[in-house]
């Protein structure tokens, strides 16, 4: 079988693809003949030395495949040859509190990821997915979608005529505008692109800010766009250098939820501002493997679609890669694998 790898974990160009052999399911694991990977920021972030956590050399990149189980080891009773399948996440993280160590055991960074024509795993690593959804949308689902999921069904659920703020046109804020408009929120969104606003308002977002354009957007959402409320909830990707205005967009007592460190600045923070916000901030991690069955049903009951920019064939990898890193995508960034 062919699987990338990095030659040099810091560069881009050291992608190569490589013949392996088809690793054989042990007790207990299925091993999936993948049809889809999807592109994830932290895919970037860690040849960029950008990513939170450490990452070990030369493994096979990426955390989201959609495949198809093309044989089981002794003892697997969920699944069996033929069946349609995404991966999970973190391959640990069934529900309740993460495994300690689960953020090392993440594939890319800690265990080989799935940018390969075949791949083992616990039966427990993956979760069915549906006949109606397409290997491709499936392959956007683990992370990306996951996340947007989490982090509008956290604590306070979001609800219908609650007022959601997503930042960028990335995989998670896109996600997040399609499921919060489902949930019956209103979605105001940032965006540093004329074209990608329009698109965002195609989605259904209510209002739109350049903030490329508005440096001050936190206060121009609070003030000028909610007249004076504030939002109820931000899937906050932008991380250090966003972090500022989100605490002046937000409502008192509403939610900040951390995801993301898009911005490279890191301007600190302003305890008073931070305080004075009387906001909730809640730092997630995508979420568990419930979370993703339960996004998985959600997603299929609301007949939405994922947004994908571009299908880049298997040999194409890098330029997906590349693409990824250019931000000039909407959406998400997708590799199907073999035939
Ligand atoms: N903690 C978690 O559970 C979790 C899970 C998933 C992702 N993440 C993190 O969340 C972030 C987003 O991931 P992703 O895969 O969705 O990224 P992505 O698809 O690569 O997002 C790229 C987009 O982000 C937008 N962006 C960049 N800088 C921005 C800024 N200063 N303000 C607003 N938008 C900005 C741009 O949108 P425009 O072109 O429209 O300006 C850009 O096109 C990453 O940092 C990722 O590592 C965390």
């Amino acid at each position: 079988m062919r699987a990338y790898r990095f030659d040099d974990p810091n560069s881009l160009d050291a992608l190569r693809a490589r013949d392996e052999p088809i690793p054989e399911p042990q007790r207990g694991e299925v091993l999936v003949k993948v049809r889809a990977v999807s592109l994830n920021y932290r895919d970037i972030a860690l040849i960029l030395g950008r990513y939170v956590w450490e990452a070990k050399p030369g493994l096979i990149p990426c955390s989201d495949a959609a495949g198809e189980i093309a044989a089981v080891g002794d003892g697997v009773t969920d699944f069996k040859p033929g069946d349609r399948v995404i991966s999970i996440f973190h391959p640990r993280w069934f529900g309740g509190r993460p495994p300690a160590g689960a953020a090392m055991q993440t594939y890319g960074n800690g265990v080989d990821g799935w940018l390969a024509e075949y791949k083992t795993v616990s039966q427990e690593a993956v979760v069915r997915l549906p006949d109606g959804i397409t290997w491709e949308e499936g392959a956007t689902l683990p992370c990306a979608a996951t996340t947007a999921w989490t982090a509008l069904s956290g604590s306070v659920p979001i609800r219908a005529g609650n007022t959601v703020l997503t930042l960028g046109t990335g995989g998670v804020s896109i996600f997040a505008v399609q499921l919060a408009r489902a949930m019956g929120a209103r979605v105001i969104a940032t965006t540093s692109s004329a074209a990608k606003a329009e698109y965002l308002r195609a989605l259904g977002a209510e209002a739109v800010v350049n903030y490329a354009e508005t440096a001050e957007w936190g206060s121009h959402i609070r003030k000028t766009v909610t007249g004076g409320t504030g939002v109820d909830c931000i899937v906050e990707v932008g991380g250090p250098a966003t972090l500022s205005q989100s605490l002046r967009a937000v409502r008192p007592f509403g939610e900040i939820v951390l995801i993301g460190f898009l911005t490279a600045e890191n301007p600190g923070i302003d305890y008073f501002a931070l305080k004075g916000s009387n906001a909730t901030l809640r730092s997630i991690a995508v979420g568990d493997r419930a979370a993703l069955e339960d996004l998985v049903r959600a997603w299929q009951g609301s007949g939405l679609k994922p947004v994908i920019d571009r299908t880049f064939a298997f040999d194409e990898a890098r330029a997906a890669f590349a693409l990824l890193q250019a931000a000039r995508h909407i959406g998400k960034v997708v590799i199907a694998v073999g035939g």
